[in-house]
């Protein structure tokens, strides 16, 4: 039986005798192959659907692993800022943990399925009128006087958590890809991502793939070179406009020849609905910010024809369920006569 990623990757994490084993069965996540769009564009694309974790993000990767040491370490509450999904699997691991979960979200930017999780599973929920390189700010400080422990990707366990990404995506392909392709937020993934493609590849001898990072346009701090005091963007996962792993990112970047560019909001809302329109996959706008950035890219040469290329899906489309239908010409035909209704289905498929 799969039991999750503290156990299966034990030899690479920092686990000790004394590191509690805790687990929801996070990671071994599916990377699926994306065949209308893969024909669509000339490459082999594959989506790592990150969105199966058991709080539907990859923040479970990491949380699981910093949870665990906060936990060794005697820790009897984290604390977090999150634009949703970290807060979401705090919350979830805290309770599997034992301990309580403080986390601070910007107001009123946190998409609606997030919300409804860090509730349910019992954090405590603090919001502020700031974004959340504000709340983030405000976390670092208090964890520094206050008997919690920092959870937040500025945490190096989060970033050891999220590096067996790469893992299983050279061990599903048997080789690492051309070209790895992924939103960049706060840039802890990218750099997770980086560091476990660099170990496999001291391990296992897997090739190293060119690490391909999108922002979005409006909260690219890393792209302009400077921090974006009034981040805005659709794709509120990734409102962020002070990566607190920016010089991480860029050192990925730049070890692996790749390149971090950004997608507008109408570039990520096109690939958000074409991945769920042409491949059956339904990810988060945020998410959607990797596929846009490959489509950009293979019309720019910067992907080329034939390559393989694996989009990270960091977090599943029920979690922002507002945008799915605010982003997309609702068709609902309201009916409740049963001939109307078989007239409607045999007119329909006649045309097909
Ligand atoms: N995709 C999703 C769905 C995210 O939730 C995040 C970050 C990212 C991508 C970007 O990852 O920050 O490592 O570059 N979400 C954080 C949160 C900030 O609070 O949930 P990153």
């Amino acid at each position: 039986m799969y039991e999750g990623l503290l156990k299966q990757y034990k030899d690479y994490l920092p686990i000790t005798d004394q590191t509690p084993m805790i687990s929801l069965a996070e990671g071994n996540t599916p990377l699926i192959p994306l065949h209308s769009l893969s024909k669509e564009l000339g490459i082999t694309l594959y989506g790592k659907y990150e969105g199966l974790n058991p709080t539907g993000s990859f923040k479970d990767r990491g949380m699981v692993m910093a949870v665990a040491k906060a936990v060794e370490e005697g820790a009897k509450a984290i604390v977090c800022a999150s634009t949703g999904n970290t807060s979401a699997a705090a919350a979830a691991y805290a309770t599997r943990a034992g301990v309580k979960a403080y986390v601070v979200i910007p107001d009123g930017k946190i998409a609606m399925g997030k919300l409804a999780q860090a509730i349910i599973y019992g954090a405590d929920i603090i919001s502020i009128p700031g974004n959340f390189d504000e709340a983030l700010k405000a976390v670092r400080d208090i964890a520094k006087t206050e008997a919690v422990a920092l959870v937040n990707s500025v945490n190096p366990y989060r970033l050891e958590g999220q590096k067996t990404a790469a893992f299983e995506v050279c061990e599903q392909l048997g080789q690492a890809p051309d070209v790895l392709a992924i939103p960049v937020g706060n840039a802890g993934n990218i750099s997770a991502y980086w560091k476990g493609f660099k170990e496999w590849h001291d391990k296992k001898g897997t090739l190293l793939p060119r690490m391909h990072g999108f922002e979005a346009e409006g909260a690219a701090a890393i792209v302009k070179g400077e921090v974006i005091e009034q981040p805005e963007t659709i794709a509120t996962a990734i409102r962020i406009g002070n990566p607190a792993s920016w010089k991480l990112a860029e050192a990925a970047r730049d070890e692996s020849k790749g390149h971090i560019d950004s997608v507008t909001d109408e570039e990520i809302l096109n690939a958000y609905r074409k991945v769920a329109a042409q491949d059956g996959v339904f990810v988060e706008p945020g998410s959607a910010a990797s596929l846009a950035g490959v489509i950009q890219h293979v019309k720019s040469g910067k992907i080329k024809q034939g390559e393989t290329v694996v989009a990270v899906f960091t977090g599943n489309g029920l979690k922002d369920p507002d945008t799915a239908i605010n982003a997309t010409e609702v068709k609902i035909s309201k009916m409740s006569d049963l001939e109307e209704m078989r007239m409607h289905l045999r007119n329909g498929v006649s045309e097909l």
